[in-house]
């Protein structure tokens, strides 16, 4: 029997389907090993976008200590239980605490490097850098920000003889992307804008953060920069 997939675009059927078929573009095992070479597992470690938690289990089955956010409330619902305990729904921009984390970490979360270009969910470059400045803040003096180097393909079959195309074209500063679902004679499309920057703007833009490695085969890594101010403070202080 033919299921008839309704509007895809809503942020449900994102949600549903992002469950069920992430794991066939995602190589999470490939991302997860090599973030395990990387980071020591006594680290605590802060995963921005965890969505429905594929990434952050693998974290947990080896003993990170991982706390989580995600702005969407449909991916979260998604998760496991353990998973949703340790996660908050809010936006990078709005999250508040305290505590400090050895590593941030994106796997897709809204902050990847793809195709040569270091990509944000946000549209624009002022929510970069109040998001770098965000992360920045919640590091470790010592702290990595990394972020995986994402690929995915640009056809995938949703069953039911439904297929959801993803086309790219590249714009000043972004990328558009242009999703197609079609099913049969129906076609529906939606196009999302995203922030996409070089290397070299990546670097410049983060100059107070971050000095970015890009060797690695899977993540790109942010050093965490000193903060000049919290040094000079410091230093005033003392006797
Ligand atoms: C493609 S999903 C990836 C989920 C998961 N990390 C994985 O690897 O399967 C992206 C998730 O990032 C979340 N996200 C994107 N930008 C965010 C931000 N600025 N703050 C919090 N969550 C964000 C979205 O809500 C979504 O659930």
């Amino acid at each position: 029997m033919k299921i008839r997939l309704g509007n895809p675009f809503t942020e449900e059927k994102i949600a549903d389907v992002y469950s069920r078929y992430s794991h066939r573009y995602h190589a999470y095992q490939e991302a997860f090993e090599a973030f395990t070479r990387l980071v020591p597992l006594e680290s605590r470690v802060l995963e921005i976008g965890v969505g429905t938690g594929a990434f952050t289990e693998l974290l947990l089955s080896v003993g990170y200590d991982v706390k989580g956010i995600d702005r969407s409330e449909e991916m979260l619902r998604r998760a496991s239980e353990q998973v949703r305990v340790l996660s908050r729904n809010c936006d990078l921009l709005d999250y508040d605490y305290s505590g400090k984390y050895n590593v941030v970490v994106s796997h897709s979360g809204g902050f990847t490097f793809k195709r040569g270009k270091f990509e944000i969910y946000y549209q624009k470059k002022e929510d970069l850098e109040q998001a770098l400045q965000k992360v920045h803040s919640v590091l470790v003096d010592e702290g990595r920000f990394l972020v995986n180097k994402g690929e995915h393909d640009n056809e995938i079959d949703l069953e039911n003889g439904a297929i959801l195309t993803i086309k790219q074209e590249e714009a000043e500063n972004s990328r558009i992307y242009t999703y197609t679902f079609q099913q049969g004679d129906r076609e529906i499309t939606r196009q999302q804008r995203r922030l996409a920057l070089s290397p070299e703007e990546l670097q410049e833009m983060s100059s107070h953060y971050f000095n970015w490695n890009f060797d690695d085969e899977r993540w790109i890594i942010g050093e965490r920069i000193p903060k000049f101010l919290e040094i000079m403070q410091v230093s005033e202080d003392d006797p």
